[in-house]
C-alpha cells in the first residue's frame, strides 16, 4: 500500500514556525499547550485559551448539532475544541507523526495491513497489545504522553458528563492517533487491549466521518451512526467503554484548512492503559 499522507506531505519538512519553536521536541507541544508556563492557564490545558471555538459552538448549535447522549456514558459534544486548539492538536500530531516512532499504517497478524496510518505516544500499540517500543515499525520507544494531554482528557470528562469531578482520577497515559485519508476505513472493534475500564476520549479534526457505535455484545446492529465534524469530542466510559465502534466512511474535502490540515481526518482517543 502507497503511504500518501494528503494534508500531512510537510511531514519531514520543517515548517518556519517548528524551526523556530524547535521541530521534533515536545517543547513546542507542552509550550502551545500552557500547560508548563506559570499558572497554567492557556491553550490546550485551560479553560482561558479556548476563545475563539465558542463562535463555532454557537453554529453547531443552531445547526441542531449539539451534545447527545449515545448510550449510557457514550457522549458526543460537537465542536468541542476551539479553532486554535485543533490548530495547536494538528500541529502536535504533525510532530508526533514525524517520530521516534513515524507514522505508519499497522500491520495485522494476518497479513492484512491497514488503510488508516497510526502514530501512538505513551505506549505503543501493535495488534494486540502494548508496548513501550514500537517493535513493528522501527524499534524505538514512542514519544512521552504529555501533561497538557491528561489536563485535556480530564477536562473532556468533566464536559462529556457535564460533573466537574469526572475527570478527577482519570490518567490517560496512551493515546491512538489516527490519519484517514478518503478512502481510510476502521472496522468494528473494541478498544480492550487496556487493563482499565476507563473512558476513552475521542478527539476528531479535519474531514467530517460517519462514527459507528454499537453495542458491547457484537459487531453488528444495533448501532448508531454519528456524524464526526471537525472538533468534536466523543466520549465513552461506563457500560459503553467496551462498545464495538468503526468509521466506515470519511467524507472528503470536509473539513478546514484553518485547522492546518488541508485534507483528510485526525483522530486521537486517549485511553488509560492500566500498565506500568
Ligand atoms: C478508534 O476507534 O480508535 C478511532 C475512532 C475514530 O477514528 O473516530
Ligand atoms: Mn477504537
Amino acid at each position: 500500500m502507497s503511504t500518501p499522507l494528503p494534508g500531512f506531505e510537510d511531514i519531514g519538512r520543517l515548517r518556519r514556525t517548528d524551526a523556530r519553536r524547535g521541530a521534533h521536541s515536545l517543547d513546542g507541544a507542552r509550550e502551545l499547550g500552557g500547560a508548563d508556563r506559570p499558572g497554567g492557564a492557556g491553550g490546550l490545558g485551560g479553560r482561558e485559551g479556548r476563545e475563539p471555538g465558542r463562535s463555532a459552538a454557537a453554529a453547531a448549535e443552531l445547526a441542531g448539532r449539539t451534545r447527545r447522549e449515545v448510550g449510557p456514558g457514550a457522549v458526543h459534544l460537537p465542536h468541542w475544541l476551539s479553532p486554535a486548539e485543533q490548530r495547536e492538536l494538528v500541529s502536535a500530531c504533525r510532530d508526533w507523526a514525524r517520530g521516534p516512532v513515524p507514522i505508519r499504517h499497522t500491520r495485522l497478524p494476518r497479513g492484512g495491513v491497514m488503510s488508516v496510518q497510526t502514530v501512538c505516544i505513551g505506549w505503543h500499540w501493535q495488534p494486540y497489545a502494548y508496548r513501550r517500543t514500537a517493535d513493528d515499525v522501527n524499534g524505538a520507544r514512542v514519544a512521552e504522553f504529555p501533561d497538557w494531554m491528561v489536563r485535556l482528557g480530564r477536562r473532556a470528562l468533566v464536559d462529556a458528563y457535564q460533573d466537574a469531578s469526572a475527570g478527577d482520577d482519570y490518567t490517560p497515559d496512551t493515546a491512538l492517533i489516527n490519519f484517514y485519508d478518503s478512502a481510510a476505513k476502521l472496522g468494528m472493534h473494541q478498544d480492550r487491549e487496556e487493563r482499565s475500564s476507563a473512558p476513552v476520549v475521542s478527539l476528531s479534526i479535519g474531514d467530517s466521518c460517519v462514527f459507528r457505535f454499537g453495542n458491547t455484545e457484537t459487531r453488528t446492529r444495533p448501532y448508531t451512526d454519528i456524524e464526526l465534524a471537525s472538533g468534536d469530542l466523543f466520549v465513552f466510559g461506563g457500560p459503553s467503554r467496551f462498545a464495538y465502534h468503526g468509521v466506515p466512511k470519511v467524507y472528503p474535502g470536509t473539513g478546514d484548512p484553518a485547522t492546518g490540515l488541508t485534507a483528510g481526518r485526525l483522530n486521537i482517543t486517549m485511553r488509560v492503559t492500566g500498565l506500568t
